[in-house]
C-alpha cells in the first residue's frame, strides 16, 4: 500500500483544503459511497459560468477525503467545460487508462489507487459529486 498513501496523500486528507460550506453556493449535492455508505457534502459557488467558490464536507476515508481536497484546488476558478476535463481525465487515469492527467495537479498523485479496484469508488466520489452538482438542474 505504500503506492497508495503518499505524503501528499496524507497532508491532503489531514489538512483539507476548502472543508467547509458555502453560505452562497448556486449548486449542492450530496453523494454516497454506495459500498461504505461515506457521505460527501458539495457547496459549488458558479458565477459568469466559473467555479467561484467551492467547499466539501461529509465523513469518509483517507482517500476519498485526500481527493475531495485535491478535486476543490484543482477545479477552483475553472471554468464549467474544464472542470468537467477535469472529472472525465480523473476518472479514466483512476480506471487506469491513459489520459492527460498533467491539469490534474495533486490528485495526478492517486493515479496509484487504479490498481485498488475497491477502492476506485472512494477516489472518485467528490469527482462524481463535481459533475452531479454543475449538471443539475
Ligand atoms: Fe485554497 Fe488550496 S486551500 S487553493
Ligand atoms: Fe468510504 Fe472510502 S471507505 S469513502
Amino acid at each position: 500500500m505504500d503506492n497508495l498513501y503518499r505524503q501528499v496523500i496524507l497532508d491532503h486528507s489531514a489538512h483539507p483544503h476548502h472543508h467547509g460550506k458555502l453560505d452562497d453556493s448556486t449548486n449542492q449535492i450530496e453523494l454516497k459511497n454506495p459500498t461504505c455508505g461515506d457521505v460527501l457534502q458539495l457547496d459549488v459557488k458558479v458565477k459568469d459560468n466559473k467555479i467561484a467558490d467551492i467547499a466539501f464536507s461529509g465523513y469518509g476515508c483517507t482517500i476519498s477525503q485526500a481527493s475531495a481536497s485535491m478535486m476543490t484546488d484543482a477545479v477552483m476558478n475553472k471554468d464549467i467545460d474544464t472542470a468537467e476535463d477535469m472529472v472525465e481525465d480523473f476518472s479514466n487515469m483512476i480506471l487506469g487508462e491513459k489520459t492527460d492527467t498533467d491539469i490534474l495537479d495533486d490528485a495526478a498523485t492517486l493515479k496509484g489507487v487504479s490498481q485498488f479496484p475497491a477502492r476506485i469508488k472512494c477516489a472518485t466520489l467528490a469527482w462524481k459529486a463535481l459533475h452531479k452538482a454543475l449538471n443539475k438542474k
